[in-house]
């Protein structure tokens, strides 16, 4: 016994120094591993005299728990210390701003994008959306405008096969084909998306965007539509008054047809919406043809309605003061960091569209 004790001060004392947790480990197996110093003390109880054997074991006890308890709470120690170590070379300090150049920017299209899909949902339009490969039939035929129409010239389709079959869509309009041939009315949908026609200079693109709007129900007329674009025109500029006119056209899926312009003016350079004797087209729209309800299975005597497709490029120009629509697909990351927006504010009616 009196071996047992020396070796429990001498192990003592090592633990007093300056271990590491591995060291420490070593020291729990050379005294309690299988073949460890008091693990064979331990079997060595069986061979002592009766008479010790008691006190023996209680000896041996109290130095096991000795040792363990000090090796325990060393342990405890050590690996206190290295959390604490890690701690402090880990540290963040989140006061510090953020680094600059590693913050992107939203796409003024896709703000544009965000705000008429915000300004529309106010009163009751639901978003819809189509893909930018097309079929023949929903992008013209379904449309009321059939092969060898002079319309589909005006286009200039980007066809994807010889049979002409397969498109890229012209325009979002056979996603209002696509919703109805889905669903039954009424319908009360917007789309907006890309579009891609061959034509490409200062004021056009090859690939632009438009958003689409469909509304069919029992009873609605050109009324409604004049309301609901006076709504959209006012709320996307954020003016209280707006000029808009009426200037009756032609597109083969409406009947009667027209397209729209805003007043503007030119103050010191910047175009301001809403006054002035200038007139801006913004977009096309009337009531849809009777033919193309009967082509999506829609009663045309029960229902009829109003579609507008608007060029959402242009009315992110205009109201952002952006002047060549190429500088939108340039990816130039100097315009995107001046002309974009922040990706937390996100637009909505209440807390306002823009900054
Ligand atoms: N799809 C037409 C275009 O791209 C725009 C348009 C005009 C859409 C009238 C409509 C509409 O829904 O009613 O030129």
């Amino acid at each position: 016994m009196s071996d047992i004790k020396k070796i429990k001060e001498e192990f003592l004392n090592k633990l007093q120094g300056d271990l590491s947790l591995s060291e420490v480990n070593q020291f729990k197996s050379d005294l309690f591993g299988k073949n460890g110093i008091i693990s064979l003390e331990f079997k060595k109880i069986g061979q002592i005299q009766e008479s010790e054997r008691k006190k023996f074991a209680s000896d041996l006890n109290e130095i096991k728990n000795i040792l363990q308890n000090q090796i325990d709470f060393k342990i405890n120690k050590i690996e206190e210390l290295e959390i604490n170590e890690k701690l402090n070379r880990e540290k963040v300090d989140v006061t510090l701003p953020s680094r600059p150049y590693l913050k992107g920017k939203i796409h003024p299209v896709s703000q544009t994008i965000d705000e008429i899909s915000s300004i529309f949902s106010e009163i009751g339009f639901s978003v819809e959306e189509g893909p930018d490969v097309e079929n023949e039939y929903n992008n013209f035929t379904a449309l009321n405008t059939p092969d060898n129409h002079p319309a589909r010239d005006m286009h200039d389709t980007f066809y994807l096969d010889d049979n002409k079959q397969k498109l890229l869509r012209t325009h979002t309009s056979p996603v209002q084909i696509r919703t109805m041939l889905k669903d039954k009315p009424p319908f009360k949908i917007i789309a907006p998306g890309r579009t891609y026609r061959s034509d490409s200079d200062q004021t056009h693109a090859p690939m632009f965007h438009q958003v689409e709007g469909l509304h069919i129900d029992k009873n609605i007329n050109m009324g409604h539509l004049k309301g609901c674009l006076n709504y959209f025109i006012k709320e996307f500029f954020e003016v209280d008054k707006i000029k808009m006119r009426f200037r009756p056209s032609h597109f083969p899926f409406t009947e009667p047809s027209a397209e729209v312009d805003i007043g503007y003016e030119i103050k010191n350079g910047k175009i301001i919406i809403g006054e002035g004797d200038k007139w801006l087209e913004i977009l096309g729209c009337g009531m849809v043809h009777p033919n193309v309800l009967n082509n999506v299975n829609v009663d045309s005597k029960i229902y009829q309605g109003y579609a507008f497709g608007i060029g959402i490029d242009r009315l992110a120009m205009l109201k952002y003061g952006i002047n060549d629509l190429r500088a939108f697909f340039e990816c130039d990351y100097r315009w995107l960091n001046h002309f974009g927006f922040d990706p937390l504010d996100v637009p909505s009616n209440y807390r306002g569209l823009s900054r």
